[in-house]
Order: C-alpha cells, then structure tokens, then sequence
C-alpha cells in the first residue's frame, strides 16, 4: 500500500507536510485523494476501476489482432501485409493504431525480424521467408485508452537458435508475471528476468524497457528487465504497466539504424520478446491484455 513519508505534502490537500497536518490524526483519505498523492510523488497515474475498464478493452482488441497475424504469417508475406492487416482490423474495430505517426513513426504496428530487437518499421521489401522469427509489437487506443501486448512468431520451420530465443523470451515474461504483486517492488522483476535469461546464456537488452500505460501509451514508472531484488519503487494496487523482455542469443548491445527507428543487434545475433500489459491488483496481478504464453 501506498505509504505517506512524514515530509510529504498532506494527502489531504491542505498544502501542509503530513506531519503537520493528518499524521496524528485519526482520517482516511479517499482514493483519490491517494491517487493525487501518489501522482505528486512520483508521477505515476494509479487507475481507477473505470480506467482498468477501458484498458482491459483495449487490450482484447490488441490480443484478437496478434492472434489473427499469427494465423496469417506466412513465409512470402511481407511486413507492409502484416502492417494492413493490423491497421484495417484495428480500425473496422473501433480502434486507433497508437504507433501510427507516435513521435514520427510512420506505420501502424512495430514489425521486428530476427536481428532486429525493437521498432522494426513494416515495408514492402521485407518478405518473411522460411526459418525467419518476427515479433509483432500492437498497440491500440479504444475509447481513449491504451493497451500495449507483443508476440514473436516463426515463419515455417525455424532452426535450434530461433527456438531457443522465442522460448527464452517467452519464459522470460512467464516467470516475471508473479513477481507482479504488492509489497514487490520494480527492481524484483528486472531481476527475475535477468538470472533467468542469463542463466539460459542469452542477455537481456538494457536500452528499452517496459512503461506505465492507460490514457498515455508510455507514463512513469519505468521497468528495466534487469535489476536488483528489492530496490526501485514499491508496487501498488491500480499501477498498470507493460513488462517486454528482449533476449538476445549474443550480447545485449544495440543500435538504431538510419531510419532513426530500427534497433538491431550490435552482433547480428537473433533477438525475441513477448510484451503484456499487467495491472497491479489487491493480491497479485491481472494482465489485461491476456494470452497463453
Ligand atoms: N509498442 C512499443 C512498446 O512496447 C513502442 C513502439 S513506439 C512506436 O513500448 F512508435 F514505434 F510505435
Ligand atoms: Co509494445
Ligand atoms: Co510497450
């Protein structure tokens, strides 16, 4: 639960430090009046029932489009298919491709092919072929609100290496889920992922990271996928957040390509992930865009 330091501002709203004001005395604050709290102290937006409402809708819509693209990725296809595929189901569903011109990216939905980590750009020139990995990263906007969910898919039969980075990858955010509960905190999870991961010899990659969602697509608090058991920030019932391991089968550098988007592995070696969007409950989690990982 959330706990008010001595020196911070009063929940109340008096503009006295809480020790001044209700810290003696025998009140309760409303949610809201926690929630403004929690805002001023560390910018995180904790969700009322109404906005894990609009994200679990979201986030259905995202998972029935990743899974109408795992039943079309095909060796032949290209990564523009995959972005009309997206774009035209988002749409004639009520919803909004969220990377569509986000900070000037120019397509609907992140498509990224083995070496490729993240922010893969969809083109016509990118033609799946037989044995490649690709990850499909969606993100939508229904009713003003966000959900953000990813998965990596094979074309056709896939060598060894490419199993095991999928399988990592995917293990990677099975096991991180759990951690997900009150009294946690942000470090527990990054940790999680980081012994596992490196403990299969793959590394975990440090430059993009999981984020706060709901009626931004990306809000405090920041989730590394490595980390330090019980450090950074406490977990609390209402945060919600993407959790996005990306596992590469070499080291863990990366770098953008020209197209100021693309980000590769510095050794070429392939690279995964799985992405859900995860609400913190009173007990444990709930993940609002929900698939069988
Ligand atoms: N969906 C990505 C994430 O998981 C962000 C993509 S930003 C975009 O955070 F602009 F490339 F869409
Ligand atoms: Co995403
Ligand atoms: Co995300």
């Amino acid at each position: 639960m959330l706990r008010i330091n001595r020196n911070d501002p009063c929940p109340c709203g008096s503009g006295l430090k809480y020790k001044k004001c209700c810290m003696n005395k025998l009140s309760s604050f409303s949610e809201k009046e926690l929630a403004d709290t929690y805002f001023r102290k560390y910018r995180i937006r904790l969700k009322t029932p109404q906005d894990i409402k609009g994200i679990k809708e979201a986030g259905k819509l995202v998972v029935d489009t990743l899974y109408l693209c795992g039943e079309k990725i095909k060796p032949g296809m290209t990564t523009e298919d995959i972005n009309t595929l997206v774009h035209e189901y988002t749409v004639s569903h009520g919803g909004i491709p969220a990377p569509l011109n986000y900070r000037g990216f120019p397509k609907s939905v992140c498509t990224s092919v083995n070496d490729v980590i993240c922010h893969g750009i969809p083109s016509k020139d990118t033609i799946l072929k037989e044995g490649d990995i690709v990850n499909v990263d969606i993100t939508t906007i229904l009713h003003g609100y966000h959900a953000d969910a990813n998965m990596t898919f094979f074309v056709g039969e896939c060598s060894d290496d490419a199993k095991k980075i999928v399988r990592v990858a995917r293990e990677s955010l099975k096991r991180a889920i759990p951690v997900v509960k009150p009294g946690n905190r942000i470090g527990d999870i990054g940790y999680t992922i980081q012994k596992y991961a490196e403990g299969e010899g793959c590394s975990v990659v440090r430059d993009y990271i999981g984020h706060g969602i709901g009626k931004n697509f990306h809000e405090e608090p920041e989730v590394p996928h490595y980390g330090k058991r019980n450090t950074g920030i406490e977990l609390v019932p209402g945060m919600v957040f993407t959790i996005e391991p990306m596992i590469n089968l070499g080291d863990p550098y990366s770098r953008v390509l020209n197209d100021d988007w693309t980000a590769v592995t510095t050794d070429g070696s392939l690279s995964a992930q799985f992405e859900q969007t995860i609400l913190v409950t009173d007990t444990g989690y709930e993940v609002l865009t929900p698939y069988e990982l």
